[in-house]
């Protein structure tokens, strides 16, 4: 009932991939915003955070999905670089997700930061699913713009829909050398034991509807239990960035994983030397379907619940660094969190 829907954790899907294989332009094709096109030498450079509502979920996905089916609010889209010189980052991304998205192009097929990215989900024992991108850049594809994928399928010639098959083969082929076993996403029963593989376009839309449907099953299904933990406890996350923002001084750009953060609260922050204390000043929140990274209009929120992008004002974080555990105080000992967070 909507009571118990509130308390829901809203799952992390992290989007892992070799670089320019179509991470950004799949979330930009979700948000409806085209942060690619903004970004210095087009490549991703940090990690990013979109909120995406399941309202929008639903609308995107149409009449594959029924609503109704999903208590959870939404997904945290975690956007990672692609490029070799950003594994840290590439971890960082793996180790906040719930779930991911490995993105493969179906051009290149496997490469280097694709088994890169199988070893950390591997690692961090992340169920995921691929999005088999570019689809419209088959010879002879005639695209059908934001359609389900089977029903994209049928309008193709068959020389194209062959050709297409050869390569998705490919890469569930890849796949079963890294010792998973793979099928196309409409013949997977369960997605913890087989790997679903969703054909997409983040240029025309195509398969989109597919992939956030199969996202929203596969956390209902197999995330709700560990969804349903505290989201009223004390806040726990990670951060992003360490930016200046004008009005504000030194802020984090934080991924909240766990709990809640208000405005009021005592936080703790690994710094360059020592754990930082300090309190929160301001609560800033990106828009829905906003990226953390380049959102301008952020609103001032009195408190924060995870999962969610959220950039923390607060004094004293000159010395915060990226990639550091964040941690609310409330109503625990000072000396235990500032112990958790050296240990971290
Ligand atoms: P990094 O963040 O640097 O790892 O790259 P990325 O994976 O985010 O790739 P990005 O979204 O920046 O896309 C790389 C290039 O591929 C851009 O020029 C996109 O326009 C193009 N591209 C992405 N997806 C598609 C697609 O589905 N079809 C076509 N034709 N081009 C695409
Ligand atoms: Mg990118």
């Amino acid at each position: 009932d909507a009571g118990d829907d509130a308390e829901l954790r809203t799952p992390i899907v992290a989007v892992l991939g070799h670089v320019d294989h179509g991470k950004t332009s799949l979330l930009d094709e979700i948000r409806g915003s085209a942060v690619t096109a903004g970004e210095a030498g087009a490549i991703t450079q940090h990690i990013g955070a979109t909120a995406v509502p399941l309202s929008t979920i639903s609308e995107i996905a149409g009449s594959l999905v029924d609503p109704t089916d999903f208590d959870l609010p939404g997904l945290l889209f975690i956007d990672t670089p692609g490029h070799h010189s950003f594994s840290t980052l590439r971890s960082r991304g793996g180790a906040l997700a719930d779930i991911a998205i490995l993105v493969v192009d179906v051009n290149d097929g496997f490469q280097p930061q694709t088994h890169e990215a199988i070893d950390i989900l591997k690692r961090t024992q992340t169920p995921f699913i691929v999005a088999a991108n570019k689809i419209d850049t088959v010879p002879g594809w005639n695209p059908n713009p934001d359609t389900p994928v089977q029903e994209t399928l049928e309008k193709q010639s068959d020389r194209a829909e062959s050709r297409l098959n050869e390569q998705l083969y490919e890469i569930i082929g890849q796949l079963s050398d890294e010792g998973f076993s793979a099928d196309m996403y409409w013949r997977v029963q369960n997605f913890r034991e087989n790997i679903g593989v969703v054909p997409v376009s983040a240029e025309t839309g195509e398969g989109i509807p597919d992939l956030l449907t199969v996202l929203m099953g596969l956390s209902q299904r197999y995330l709700k239990a560990e969804m349903s933990i505290d989201v009223d406890g004390p806040g726990v996350g990670t951060v992003l960035e360490v930016k200046d923002e004008r009005g504000f001084g030194t802020t984090l750009d934080t991924v909240l994983y766990d709990g809640t953060i208000r405005a009021d609260d005592t936080i703790v922050v690994g710094g360059k030397n020592e754990p930082i204390v300090t309190d929160v000043r301001a609560l800033l929140q990106p828009r829905p379907l906003s990226e953390i990274r380049t959102e301008k209009q952020f609103e001032q929120v009195d408190a924060v619940r995870a999962a969610a992008g959220v950039k923390i004002a607060a004094p004293d974080l000159d010395d915060a660094m990226a990639g550091a555990p964040v941690r609310v105080v409330r109503d625990r000992n000072l000396e235990e969190v500032v112990a958790e967070v050296r240990a971290e």
